[in-house]
């Protein structure tokens, strides 16, 4: 299904700060119907992408893992965009095995249509979501961001979807909601990997994560539905997904159907499976490595092989410290990891 959108700005300017949003070409897309045929919208295109990597300071870099890698120099390339060929074959979708091809592979069992997306918990007005409303509804937005694995592997992505604050605001939160808890769909005749432990990785399911109040209602923080200008594939997280762009890509939940206010820090599926190695705040950082390798660089899934080796140094936040660096302050993150 082919998205379409309109072609106008949501933000002046003045409100994008150059160096700090990423996405300068941001826009704001509007949903115009499933026309088969022509986006009002070209690809994405490399030149309207920030430079980054010059605000980019010396990184921990354990000599031993550094060495022998090859660094992509050239500015333009290290954010280039990730072809969608490789946004949509090299994926993590548990649910459907745990190799990379596994989900485009097996996730097209999934029935995307109907889907019923709640948004509940502690606030005044809860609501639900079906398919088409998550289509046209809202206003849909264009965004590309780096997505970083905590797996050490990295894409850039033009996503498309509705900043996951338009949807808190209209459910109006109480006071007392603290924090943001998202599960995904729990469906194992559909879902393979939730049928078996072997195949599903040995996670309990339906996967689930969660936010502060403060990170979910972050204008980065996005609902998305579609990626590449057409609505998301399957093995992507469909019809609806979180995007997180400042957090390892364990936290951007896939295939989501409830979300919902609370007043604790919800439980997190990666952080219950393995305390000591993944946290609930899971921002990158560079300077904290995982206790089984260093996250001080990461592998640019650009051009060339699916497993090309194209290795670039890891930013605080991925990034987006600028925008996100204040969330934290205070915060001890080697013990917040
Ligand atoms: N969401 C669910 N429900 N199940 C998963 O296994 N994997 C996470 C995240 N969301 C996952 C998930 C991980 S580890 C990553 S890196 C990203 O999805 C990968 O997103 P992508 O496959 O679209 O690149």
């Amino acid at each position: 299904m082919k998205i379409t959108c309109s072609n106008q700005s949501q933000f002046k300017d003045h409100e994008i700060t150059d160096e700090t949003v990423f996405n300068q070409r941001r826009k704001l897309l509007k949903q115009m119907g499933f026309l088969g045929a022509g986006s009002l919208l070209s690809s994405p295109s490399q030149a309207n992408i920030l430079d980054l990597f010059s605000s980019d300071k010396p990184q921990n870099k354990p000599a031993a893992v550094m060495q022998n890698l090859s660094f992509i120099k050239d500015k333009a390339a290290r954010d280039e965009l990730t072809p969608e060929a490789k946004v949509t074959s090299y994926n993590n979708f548990y649910e459907f095995g745990t190799s990379k091809t596994d989900p485009a592979q097996n996730a097209h069992a999934l029935t995307l249509n109907p889907w019923n997306l709640s948004i509940n918990g502690l606030c005044h007005k809860p609501f639900e979501l079906g398919y088409e409303d998550l289509f046209n509804k809202y206003a849909l937005e264009e965004r590309i961001y780096r997505m970083r694995c905590v797996e050490a592997w990295s894409m850039v992505i033009p996503w498309i979807g509705i900043p996951l604050a338009t949807l808190l605001k209209q459910a109006d939160p109480k006071s007392n909601a603290q924090y943001v808890a998202f599960e995904t769909l729990k469906r194992p005749e559909e879902m393979i990997g939730q049928q078996s432990r072997l195949v599903g990785g040995g996670i309990n399911y339906p996967y689930v994560e969660g936010l502060t109040i403060e990170e979910a209602m972050h204008p980065l923080t996005l609902i998305a539905v579609g990626l590449y200008d057409k609505a998301l594939p399957a093995q992507n997280g469909a019809p609806v997904r979180l995007v997180v762009p400042w957090k390892y890509g364990f936290k951007s939940i896939k295939s989501i159907v409830n979300i919902k206010l609370v007043d604790k820090e919800p439980p997190t599926t990666w952080n219950l499976s393995a305390p000591s190695e993944y946290g609930f705040y899971a921002n990158v950082n560079p300077a904290v490595s995982h206790p089984r390798w260093s996250q001080a660089q990461e592998r640019r899934i650009t051009q060339g092989g699916l497993f090309s080796q194209q290795y670039i140094k890891t930013l605080p936040f991925n990034g987006y410290g600028k925008e996100v660096a204040h969330l934290y302050k205070g915060m001890d993150l080697t013990k917040y990891f």
